[in-house]
């Protein structure tokens, strides 16, 4: 969590580093704060609460120079306030710095230098690093950092300025990410490359153990140890209008809107003359078809990638009839997972930088397992961690609700269990080629699902007072509903559950009354029946109910009044569908509801913490 930015060069740090937190602020807004080295030394403004604060409190005389630092916070050490808000600096305020992560051993560390007489000012663990450097510092920045670096154990991401060297900035990274954007005659350093996209698309990404030492002319790599690490820059294939809101009041709207063509980007490549092709997966294609080598799929993941990765689950056993199971990054380390050498592990995170899914893989591989990530970040911290990286290819996603990443996550593994299908088992024509079908046409189903917005708009209007929502679902169509819950829960802020349709008269159906609206799956498919007569359980208890079903379905027709159809589909592609629908819905309830849609509260895009 936390974005930070840096600036050296020719132009005004200032306005370059507020745009760059504003593209970072989906990574934490709960304080913002930038340090520019001027010949007075360093100025430094900070405040409590979204970066539009920090902006409208900046005066034009502050934080005026060509080298500076910012930061946008997520809470993790001290509570959100003005104090804890980055740059922290040293007691004699001539070393500044912004970090994201977490050092572990802070108190150890704080307590020393405090006893040798640095006083400190906030209750972050990060407040250590500039004392630290400050410590080390004896005329080299770049020494000093290293030093620092040394006696610090977690994880960080980091850029140091500092007035004894006002034309240098020092930047490191151990677990969080960092990218140096190339400019003439300027650099930038940010936790991702959206933060740079307006001033360059040649990026180079910083790995573990790495400290850059950057000038205006100049950027240069090296180990922790001393190593130098020549490496070529990155051309960034995104633009500036991805990560614009272009004419839409939130980026969640845009990028729901977005869906059919971030998965006509997800697709098209990869069906070929009515075959899967994953190039990327030529180095393990052999293990892939052999059922002497797999016998195991693990998918992983957390939040919405989880959810994912249960319907790649259903998937990957329906076609290519693998034992598979998911888990939640977060649980699966401490469950004493059993893995051999024969496991493979698909790991999906949009960002490719949850510590938890970090960990989790980590994990699986020191026990044997290979390991596959399902990732939309181009050079993301899992990529560096997996044996093969399949891309999604959607586009940046800048809301903190996941929408057209999670139907792109589902479009990949939907093809991936038929690639691997087919690698071990001439599969049923017919259902593959339906599926394979549908999939090539979800860019058009989903835009049919998008032309009903307005009347999803109007249901959502009239259910937004309410507080608690069910949402049922069966088989591949359970996590539909995890996940349509967890779309409300996060950016409208109402308690709602997912649940397992069939499971509800084992317990939950004693939570249905008129003031609990149901969001029944009741799309066609092999449990439509089952779903049905569920629905009727809930209907009978008088629940409230919204149906999603298939367009000319006459007995939901006849029964609900509150229903969005969904055009005919393969049952394996509809959570594709389902997902854009429940996007829309959680979407206008949350608007309607006048929140925050694209920061919901105490939540961040990318969660580098455990
Ligand atoms: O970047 P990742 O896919 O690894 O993120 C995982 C979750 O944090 C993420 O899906 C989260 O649940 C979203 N806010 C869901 O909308």
């Amino acid at each position: 969590m936390c974005g930070i930015i840096g600036y050296i060069g020719k132009r005004q740090a200032k306005d370059i580093l507020i745009g760059g937190l504003r593209r970072l602020e989906y990574r934490g807004y709960d304080s913002a704060g930038l340090a520019v080295l001027n010949q007075a030394g360093l100025s430094v403004q900070k405040s409590q609460g979204k970066l539009g604060k920090l902006v409208n409190q900046l005066q034009s005389d502050q934080c005026i120079g060509n080298v500076g630092i910012g930061h946008t916070r997520w809470a993790t050490h001290g509570i959100p306030s003005k104090t804890n808000a980055h740059p922290h600096y040293d007691s004699k305020e001539d070393i500044a710095v912004v970090h994201n992560g977490i050092i572990e051993n802070f108190r150890h560390i704080k307590t020393s230098l405090e006893a040798a007489g640095r006083r400190f000012t906030s209750d972050t663990d990060s407040e250590v690093l500039p004392h630290l450097i400050g410590s080390f510092y004896k005329g080299d920045l770049l020494q000093a950092v290293k030093g620092a670096l040394r006696q610090v154990e977690g994880n960080y991401a980091i850029a140091v300025i500092s007035t004894h060297e006002p034309t240098r900035m020092v930047a490191a990274r151990k677990g969080s990410p960092l990218v140096i954007g190339l400019g003439e005659n300027e650099h930038l350093v940010a936790s991702d490359v959206t933060a740079m996209l307006e001033h360059t698309n040649q990026v180079v990404y910083i790995e573990d153990d790495e400290i850059v030492d950057i000038n205006m002319e100049d950027v240069r790599i090296s180990t922790l140890a001393g190593e130098a690490i020549q490496r070529n820059a990155a051309t960034v294939m995104w633009d500036i209008s991805q990560v614009q809101k272009e004419g839409y009041p939130h980026f969640m709207i845009k990028e729901i809107m977005e869906q059919p063509s971030s998965l006509r980007q997800t697709i098209s490549e990869r069906i070929q003359s009515g075959r899967v092709v994953f190039p990327e997966l030529e180095p393990l294609r052999e293990c892939l078809g052999n059922p002497d080598e797999f016998n195991q799929i693990v998918f992983l993941g957390c939040g919405t990638a989880y959810h994912a990765g249960f319907v790649g689950k259903y998937m990957i056993e329906k076609f290519a009839r693998i034992p598979a199971t998911v888990d939640m990054s977060s649980e699966f380390r401490y469950s004493s997972p059993v893995l051999t050498p024969r496991t493979l592990v698909v790991a999906i995170s949009q960002s490719g930088e949850t510590t938890d899914t970090l960990a989790a893989v980590r994990y699986a591989k020191e026990h044997g397992a290979a390991a596959i990530a399902i990732s939309n970040v181009v050079g993301s911290s899992i990529t560096r961690e997996v044996d093969v990286t399949i891309n999604m290819y959607a586009g940046p996603e800048i809301a903190v609700a996941a929408s057209k990443t999670y139907t792109s996550q589902l479009a990949v593994l939907s093809l991936f269990a038929l690639y691997v299908a087919n690698l071990r088992q001439p599969l049923d024509a017919d259902s593959t080629e339906t599926l394979l079908k549908d999939i090539l046409q979800l860019p058009s189903h989903v835009e049919k699902v998008l032309t009903q917005a307005s009347s999803i708009e109007h249901i959502a209007k009239r259910y937004s007072t309410f507080n608690h929502f069910l949402y049922l679902g069966r088989h591949i169509n359970y996590p539909s509903a995890l996940e349509g819950a967890l779309k409300l829960k996060e950016i409208s802020y109402i308690h709602a559950e997912g649940y397992p349709a069939g499971e509800m008269k084992h317990g939950a159906i004693a939570l249905i009354d008129d003031d609990m609206p149901v969001v029944c799956i009741v799309s066609e498919s092999e449990v439509h029946e089952k779903m049905l007569s569920n629905i009727q359980e809930v209907h009978a208890r008088k629940g409230r109910i919204i149906a999603i079903a298939t367009k000319g379905d006459l007995e939901i027709e006849a029964l609900f009044q509150d229903t969005i159809y969904l055009p005919q589909i393969h049952e394996f592609a509809s959570p594709i569908l389902i997902a854009v629908a429940f996007q829309l819905f959680a979407y206008y309830v949350a608007a309607h509801r006048g929140l925050d849609v694209d920061q919901p509260r105490n939540l961040a895009k990318s969660v580098t913490v455990e």
